[in-house]
């Protein structure tokens, strides 16, 4: 993906129905050109005929780092479209846009992700990459919650014990409403940080999803101790441009899609609190 402003014509691969409204997409560029992204930034699809929309990638595969992967939430005009996309589908892409996680920063940390929803997607990059890299990194937590068990997504990655364990990864679940399967915790995200053992020291939080969860998320943090710029936000706005020229996605004197959409709670706190 060479030109910024213009779409490459990509091909989907393969399609994963998450839930019953959210899907990943594995592309791979016409071209056969490698992807270079890094966790925590997103790129721009185009569904042609209907408009582009932001979207975190979620993964980069293969030894040729030729497919990318995003999840996918129908929620409006766009992304409702990519509900007739099937394998062999022609999509554009244009990006990557954004910093990504501070991967430099969080090296030799621990590190304490918190999410809602199909926040997990803006997020899963940098657990790969820390699966990865095991070594440089301290323990690794995932507090996620969902509305229901049937919006949980990555259900492979979140139910795999095994792999878990091998990684060392703690993850607790949360969900807001059970079905009659369910024998998990029930109830708001931020309650999961009452059954585990997280402390601040050399720890990094990241937190990702609704506001209103991010709202609660950092606070709770923030009592436990963890100070302004040791919990990391991903943020979401609407978007146009995607590279800091139109505007549109301002938050405060940020623009999301080229200052963030990675912030420390710190640098966008003021900003986020009115916007909460
Ligand atoms: C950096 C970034 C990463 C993202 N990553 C993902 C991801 O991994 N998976 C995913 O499913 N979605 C992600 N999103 C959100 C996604 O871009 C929006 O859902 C999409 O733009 C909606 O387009 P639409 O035309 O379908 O909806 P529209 O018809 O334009 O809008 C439908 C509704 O959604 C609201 N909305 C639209 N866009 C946004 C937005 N960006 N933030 C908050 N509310 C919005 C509108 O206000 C409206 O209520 C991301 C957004 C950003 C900015
Ligand atoms: S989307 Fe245009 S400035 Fe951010």
């Amino acid at each position: 993906m060479n030109n910024l402003y213009m779409p490459e014509l990509a091909l989907v691969e393969d399609i994963k129905e998450e839930t019953s409204n959210i899907r990943t997409l594995t592309i791979s560029l016409k071209s056969r050109k490698p992807f270079s992204v890094l966790p925590g930034q997103f790129v721009e699809l185009t569904i042609f005929g209907y408009g582009e929309f932001p979207v975190s990638v979620s993964a980069v595969l293969g030894p040729t780092r030729d497919r990318l992967q995003t999840t996918i939430q129908r929620i409006g005009k766009v992304t409702k479209e990519t509900a007739n996309l099937s394998v062999g589908s022609t999509i554009g892409i244009r990006g990557p846009f954004g910093n990504g996680f501070p991967l430099a920063e969080m090296k030799g940390k621990n590190i304490c992700i918190v999410t809602g929803g199909v926040g997990l997607a803006a997020v899963r990059y940098l657990i790969n990459y820390i699966i990865e890299n095991r070594d440089h990194y301290g323990k690794l937590q995932l507090l996620h919650g969902a509305r229901t068990p049937g919006d949980l997504i990555y259900k492979d990655f979140l139910f795999n014990n095994e792999e878990a364990q091998e990684q060392g990864i703690e993850i607790l679940l949360t969900v807001d409403q059970p079905d009659a399967g369910w024998e998990g915790h029930v109830g708001v995200v931020t309650e999961l940080f009452k059954r585990t053992t997280l402390d601040p020291v050399n720890t990094m939080a990241v937190v990702c999803g609704p506001s209103i969860m991010m709202k609660f998320a950092t606070q709770c943090l923030a009592n436990m101790g963890f100070g302004d710029d040791q919990m990391l936000v991903s943020m979401e706005r609407r978007m146009q441009c995607g590279m800091g020229m139109c505007g549109h996605c301002m938050v405060g004197q940020k623009r999301v899609c080229l200052d963030g959409p990675i912030f420390t709670y710190g640098s966008i706190k003021d900003a986020l609190e009115r916007a909460f």
